[in-house]
């Protein structure tokens, strides 16, 4: 069964695969590459990186309406718990489960994590999912570049999503290298021309990417989406 990653601009990105719909980081409201309402999403699970307000984002309206389970860090968890969140599933880094749609692990990911309302959100995660149907995807979430990729790279990854903006993230000629250590057959780039200070030539950064190593690239707008 074919799976479908759809990306809503900034960090908001859609996965449908074995007839699960997740929403990994849902930021939606005050998302200005967003041509979606946060009030028109359906998830049954909703994955969160970290605790940074452009990636808890709406969350906490969206679990409320659809009852979906918010996967992250315990420390998440908690926090989500407190503003009412029903069904929460607390992991962390290092840590993997088999749920309904695959297996979720939480991986390493180099930033901060607090929360909106400056509390404590624990450590940042990236996740690494295997569909049921065997597909590896790895979601870098925010972070910058670190030599435990080549880990990740043992996985043998067919899709990575990436920071390509800078300033908060990897910049491009560090998500190249990211490329390089993780050898996805696909790429994919996201964190990138929200906002001003994280703007970059995506179509640039891919063309490089597929003449420097064996990956493809794909650009995706906001809305579009990958499926592998
Ligand atoms: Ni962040
Ligand atoms: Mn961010």
């Amino acid at each position: 069964m074919a799976n479908s990653l759809t990306w809503y601009g900034h960090s908001a990105l859609g996965l449908e695969t074995g007839g699960k719909r997740l929403l990994i980081d849902p930021f939606f409201s005050g998302n200005p590459s967003a041509q979606v309402s946060a009030a028109d999403m359906q998830a049954d699970y909703l994955l969160v990186t970290h605790g940074h307000g452009d990636h808890i984002g709406d969350t906490v309206t969206i679990a409320a309406r659809t009852g979906a389970t918010v996967i992250a860090n315990f420390e998440i968890c908690n926090w989500l718990s407190a503003q009412g969140v029903d069904h929460t599933h607390a992991q962390h880094l290092g840590g993997g489960f088999q749920h309904p749609f695959g297996y979720l692990k939480l991986t390493l990911a180099l930033h901060g994590s607090a929360m909106p309302d400056g509390s404590y959100g624990g450590n940042p995660a990236g996740f690494l999912l295997t569909t049921n149907d065997g597909k590896k995807v790895y979601f870098a979430g925010d972070t910058g570049l670190f030599g435990d990729m080549k880990l990740i790279n043992e996985e043998g990854l067919d899709v990575a999503v990436l920071p390509i903006g800078d300033n908060f993230t990897m910049g491009p000629q560090d998500a190249l290298r990211a490329v390089k250590l993780l050898a996805p057959k696909h790429v994919i780039p996201i964190h990138f021309s929200t906002w001003d200070i994280i703007t970059q030539d995506a179509n640039a950064w891919a063309a490089q990417v597929m003449r420097e190593t064996g990956a493809q690239a794909h650009v995706l707008s906001p809305g579009q989406t990958f499926a592998f």
